[in-house]
């Protein structure tokens, strides 16, 4: 309907000049889409906001546009109402054209970008043996249906993990690993003086973070020991770097288990990866003029950042000891997301709670000039997830989750509703089809739980209601997909051969509502993509479902007569596809039987 709605505004223009004079050339007929769809399908505000100008009540400047107006091909005669609106009604023959035209388009109406440019999407993001937590699910899940919409439209996208792979913490881990295993066990050196896997497992690196930090709180001689092991390691020591290596191995394999279930595709490149490029970044803030030294500390001052106490809150891009840090990562990346990847529009997906990092080192990255008129760089936040007692999401002993864990129970669940399922209507199914059944209604249950909600808010994290039937849930969506395909099957039909010349005729008020919303992806589609609120594509399809539902309640599909039964068959089709379009968009796949 974007097409539609500019085609229309194009109109307007036209007849307004034609009514009133060039002078009128260019202005904005404002014109909506139709608040209550008794008054039809768009509405004209313009004749009110012209009444001033033109010395003219606006039902007469109405009148004088609609003479002049020649929509008789897309809209019935326009109609002026109240003060003067100027209503309009979508034509059927228009309508089943539209739908003939998105029904042999394989975008289904959606148009790729007009310019596609390179943009970067950096998502989930965990941290090297720590924990992956539910913030870096949400990351994940968000980022990867951005990254979907954005590939869709026709952009291209590289997909960044930024992990967290260097740090301070490494010279405990590593000093750890080598009081627990030994050197030569843990690393065996070749002749080429490079070092191979040795005959070790860590195991749980989480817990072996657990039990590092915890030597390194109390012994002074580990400490002293872990303090040079991180020397060492960025010295470029070769052990060292190959116990590191080894130990983001074991991370790398744990977090891919969950990307593998999610089924999301990342491409790591850590902090540790732009290393080489710190020193020159600090060097050239300080030409820039922008570095101020604070207790020893190299720090950028900002507008509009201030502590608690109300001081300013400085960036620190060196601290006292003269490593770098988070920021400076963050300001080398940007620069060389913008120079080397060529990126026109960056995109940054993690909790609320980092905007004051994003907001001070895209100001500081402005004013030292990095950022090229043509590109973006955007923030994209979202809010807590939270247990259903209302605070953060923790383990019933109080523990962070595992996502490992969270996301089988979310399966296990889903298992547990299919059998009850099966043996309420005695159905017997393979175990290979209700394993599947139930990895996809339990994954994409999170998925969608998740995405649903308007993502700048907390969001309460609950199976049950994630698992629901009905609602706006993922089993609601995947079930009205099923009832189409259910509809081919049961009167075998082709969906993809319903015949050349086959289209659709609209008569039932069910059948016009289902027929306006397929048309309206292509608005959707657009709107999250300059939003980037996945949620509203959620609302779309929900709606989709429901409108669907509705229209299969109240008109006969299969026992209805020709041309009416092929003309709701594409109804059912284009549904069916738009659904399969916009929760793959989700990173959800359809089942055909459930
Ligand atoms: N590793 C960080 C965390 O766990 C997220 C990194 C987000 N990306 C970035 N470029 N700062 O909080």
């Amino acid at each position: 309907m974007n097409a539609t709605q500019e085609q229309l505004k194009l109109k307007l223009q036209q007849a307004l000049v034609a009514a009133f004079g060039d002078e009128y050339i260019g202005v904005d007929p404002i014109l909506e889409p139709a608040k209550n769809p008794k008054f039809g399908d768009f509405q004209a505000n313009v004749a009110l906001s012209l009444s001033k100008k033109l010395g003219m009540q606006p039902r007469a400047i109405a009148t004088a546009i609609v003479e002049k107006l020649d929509v008789s091909e897309i809209c019935e005669s326009p109609e002026i109402a109240g003060p003067g609106f100027i209503n309009l009604k979508l034509k059927t023959s228009y309508l089943e054209q539209q739908l003939k035209v998105i029904n042999s388009d394989p975008r289904l109406g959606v148009p790729k970008a007009q310019n596609p440019q390179k943009e970067i999407v950096d998502f989930s993001s965990p941290n090297i043996a720590k924990e992956m937590h539910v913030g870096h699910l949400r990351s994940t899940i968000i980022g990867d249906c951005i990254a979907r919409i954005l590939e869709f439209r026709g952009h291209e996208v590289k997909r960044l993990n930024h992990v967290g792979d260097w740090g301070t913490q490494f010279g405990m881990l590593i000093t750890h690993l080598v009081d627990t295993y030994g050197r030569k066990m843990m690393l065996m050196e070749n002749s080429l003086g490079t070092y191979l896997d040795g005959d070790i497992n860590i195991g749980d690196l989480v817990e072996f973070y657990k039990e590092a930090k915890k030597k390194f709180d109390n012994d002074e001689d580990f400490r002293e020991r872990s303090r040079e092991a991180v020397v060492s390691l960025q010295s470029g020591e070769t052990f060292t770097n190959a116990a590191w290596k080894r130990l983001c191995e074991v991370s790398r394999k744990e977090f891919q288990v969950i990307y593998d279930l999610l089924n999301v595709k990342l491409e790591e490149r850590g902090e540790s990866f732009y290393n080489p490029y710190l020193s020159k970044v600090v060097e050239d803030l300080e030409t820039a003029g922008l570095v101020e030294e604070n207790q020893g500390a190299k720090c950028v001052f900002l507008e509009g950042f201030t502590n608690r106490e109300g001081d300013p809150l400085p960036l620190i891009v060196q601290k006292t000891d003269g490593g770098y840090n988070y920021a400076t990562t963050d300001l080398a990346s940007v620069r060389y997301r913008i120079q080397e990847d060529g990126a026109k529009r960056i995109i940054y997906v993690t909790d609320v709670g980092q905007a004051t990092h994003f907001n001070q080192f895209f100001q500081a990255a402005e004013k030292a000039n990095w950022i090229p008129e043509d590109v973006e760089l955007i923030h994209v936040t979202f809010g807590l997830v939270l247990g259903e007692d209302g605070k953060k999401f923790k383990t019933r002993s109080g523990d962070t989750v595992r996502l490992k864990d969270l996301l089988d129970e979310a399966i296990s669940r889903a298992r547990k509703d299919i059998e009850n399922r099966l043996a309420k209507d005695g159905r017997e199914e393979s175990e290979e089809f209700i394993k599947n059944v139930a990895e996809v209604v339990g994954l994409s249950a999170v998925k969608y739980a998740d995405l649903s909600h308007n993502r700048t808010k907390d969001y309460v994290f609950s199976y049950d209601q994630m698992l629901a039937l009905k609602g706006n849930t993922a089993p609601y969506m995947l079930y009205a997909y099923v009832r189409t395909q259910g509809i081919s099957r049961e009167g075998n039909i082709d969906f993809d051969n319903l015949g050349e010349n086959a289209k659709v005729l609209l008569t039932e008020n069910a059948e016009f509502t289902l027929a306006k919303h397929l048309l309206q992806l292509d608005e959707i589609i657009s709107e999250v993509e300059q939003e980037l609120l996945p949620h509203r594509l959620c609302d779309y399809l929900y709606n989709l479902s429901d409108k669907f539902n509705k229209f299969y309640e109240s008109c006969q599909v299969l026992k209805s007569e020709e041309p009416t039964r092929t003309s709701r068959l594409i109804l059912c089709h284009l549904t069916a596809r738009t659904l399969k379009l916009g929760l793959d968009l989700l990173g959800i796949k359809v089942l055909e039987r459930m």
